[in-house]
């Protein structure tokens, strides 16, 4: 939910700092602040409500020459936005910056007594309290033992004011990386920013300590035990990470949809049929589960959907799509017999990763599909495939999508193989339209300006409903998603077949609907279902599956005609299509696309 970052080495760490928070920006942005180790041995601290472009502007006028600080951008969880609960908090001669949730800061604020020393109402600067509290010296035996009167997430990077150049860090759940890197150390909450000074990173364990120094880093167990980091090498190129010219990241991440996930399938075809060995999936792990049960939030979950009508009909297995955030309360039926899929582009998503903890202690295996390599999800599974969808920045989720369905439909057509639903003949034909995935999207891409051109007929829309069934019913509630997270226009996706008990009420003239048509055995019925809405006088906004007829006397808004899959494929074109729908329309109102309001691109807060 926040940014954190810290630097120590022979630079001045002012600017190493700030240019990092905005790359982490995507992770929170109501504020931002840092703490710089100044010469003359004191902790500055300079924060503020705002941006971090607001954050430079305040440094300029006071420059640091220090060259150790930690920095935050802040999604707010504890305490309003203000200067004062920005972070790093400073208590005595401890700074901190903090990512997570402290549950138990109100006991702790009573323990030690600190109602009337804190400065602000947030969790984080009960942190600093409490090892500000435990501290005699020994940084080292005052993290361990504030660690363990901590309830809930936290990651913190921490200065001590007596220990100029040395940052302390130390986390539980919410993610720590840390590499070398500018002639010296640095960590960070994700890989995104490091991928641009260093090729090897280590993921921080839970509750160990982290000591970075300008000349190395130390690493040390809960009993003070020397430990060596487990080394991971970057998997992206830097310049993914930067928006290559396009005004805002999710552009940029909709229109490299093809080419990421011909990058996340073509390694997984093996002489024309799914193979998953590379990723070290065993077949007998797909053969023996007896369910399937997909955990997964927002747009990881509707790829999961997707998954659940290919994976029935294609593999008639059972499968649940359960909400990772009502799973651990649902009673879910889970035991040996079933494999728990979970989704996560950041691997970070703590409903999700709780989720997986749940599904393991009830005896599941576990198989992970995740974006961001040594992530905690991946971590905690038994297996994982890795999407290759590279950095992944507009909090709103576009190619983590498609390489999500991609690694699916993989999985499926693996299932249905060894399985027996599909012969050698099936298999290979099934592989075959995975691979003209990228090709056809390309196709909807090229055609974007048409998109644009439909998106301003509901620029200024309050409400716009979305119909489809079945698969298409699928596609739009991630279509849905994606309007509602990014233009802030309340839409909502119903399965059409479901709008005449009810929801039907609410369509009256010119009531903005957009409709997608993509399966044949469903599309009789969802034409009339269109009729239905059109004869209340909404204005409908055809997406259709180019093979498909259209009658005469109906009228519409706009009509997209989708290049041509099997039924079961047409999930990408749509989706491409639906996301561009939606950017443009965020872009034509003059939001803030990559960063919409409230929302954070990694939820790590139940
Ligand atoms: C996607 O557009 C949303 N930003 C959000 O629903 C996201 O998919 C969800 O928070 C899950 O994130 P994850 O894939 O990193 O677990």
């Amino acid at each position: 939910m926040c940014g954190i970052i810290g630097y120590t080495g022979a630079e001045e760490a002012e600017n190493i700092i700030v240019d990092a928070l905005e790359v982490l920006e995507y992770r929170g942005y109501d504020s931002a602040g840092i703490a710089v180790c100044e010469a003359d041995g004191g902790i500055e601290v300079r924060k503020c409500a705002g941006r971090v472009k607001d954050l430079r502007s305040l440094c300029q006028g006071k420059r640091s020459r220090g060259t150790c600080g930690i920095g935050h951008t802040r999604w707010a969880t504890h305490g309003g936005v203000s200067d004062a609960n920005a972070h790093p908090h400073k208590f005595e001669n401890v700074a901190v910056v903090h990512n997570g949730i402290i549950e138990n800061y109100r006991d702790l604020i009573r323990r030690y007594h600190l109602e009337d020393r804190l400065q602000s109402q947030t969790d984080s600067e009960v942190a600093a309290a409490v090892l500000a509290h435990f501290y005699n010296g020994d940084p080292l035996a005052a993290i361990r033992k504030a660690v363990l009167k901590l309830k809930g997430t936290f990651a913190l990077s921490i200065l001590f004011e007596d220990i100029p150049g040395v940052i302390f860090a130390v986390r539980n759940v919410s993610p720590i990386v840390i590499a070398r890197a500018r002639e010296g150390s640095m960590l960070a909450s994700d890989v995104t920013v490091l991928g641009q000074y260093a090729k090897e990173y280590f993921v921080l364990p839970e509750f160990y300590v982290a000591v970075l120094k300008k000349e190395d880093i130390e690493l040390y167990d809960m009993s003070g035990e020397a430990a060596a980091p487990e080394w991971l090498t970057v998997n992206w190129d830097v310049d993914r990470s930067s928006k290559g010219g396009y005004p805002f990241y999710m552009e940029k991440e909709i229109m490299e949809q093809p080419q990421v996930i011909k990058e996340t399938i073509m390694p997984r075809i093996r002489e024309g049929i799914p193979d998953l060995s590379a990723d070290g999936i065993p077949d007998s792990l797909l053969l023996e589960c007896k369910r399937i049960c997909l955990v997964a939030c927002g747009t990881a979950m509707h790829a999961g959907l997707v998954g659940k009508a290919l994976m029935q009909s294609l593999v008639r297995i059972h499968m649940d799509v359960e909400l990772a955030s009502e799973f651990m309360y649902s009673d879910a039926i889970v035991d040996e017999e079933t494999l728990v899929i979970a989704i996560s582009q950041s691997g970070e998503t703590i409903d999700t990763l709780e989720a997986v903890k749940h599904a393991k202690k009830n005896g599941a295996r576990t198989l992970a599909v995740v974006n961001v390599r040594g992530a905690s999800v991946a971590r905690v599974s038994d297996y994982v495939i890795y999407t290759n969808a590279g950095p992944e920045i507009a909090v709103a989720s576009t190619k983590a999508y498609t390489t999500q369905l991609a690694v699916l439909y993989l999985l499926i057509g693996r299932m249905a193989y060894i399985r027996g639903s599909f012969g050698e003949k099936e298999a290979r034909e099934f592989a075959k339209e995975l691979t003209r995935v990228p090709d056809v999207m390309q196709q909807v891409l090229d055609r974007r300006e048409e998109i644009h051109y439909i998106a301003r007929s509901i620029l200024n829309a309050r409400d716009v409903f979305m119909i489809g069934r079945g698969l298409d019913y699928s596609i739009l509630l991630e279509g849905s998603l994606k309007l509602k997270e990014i233009s802030y226009i309340h839409s909502e996706a119903y399965a059409s077949g479901e709008l005449k008990h009810g929801t039907i009420a609410l369509i009256t003239e010119d009531t903005p609907v957009v409709a997608v048509v993509t399966q044949s055995k469903v599309q009789s019925k969802e034409f009339s279902n269109i009729k239905e809405v059109q004869s209340r006088g909404a204005g409908v906004i055809l997406f259709m599956k180019e093979t498909f007829s259209l009658e005469r006397e109906a009228v519409w808004d706009s009509i997209f005609k989708l290049p041509a899959m099997e039924d079961g494929f047409m999930v990408m074109p749509a989706s491409a299509a639906l996301q561009l729908l939606a950017y443009y329309v965020s872009l034509d109102k003059g939001l803030d696309v990559d960063k919409p309001r409230n929302l954070a691109k990694v939820v790590t807060v139940e």
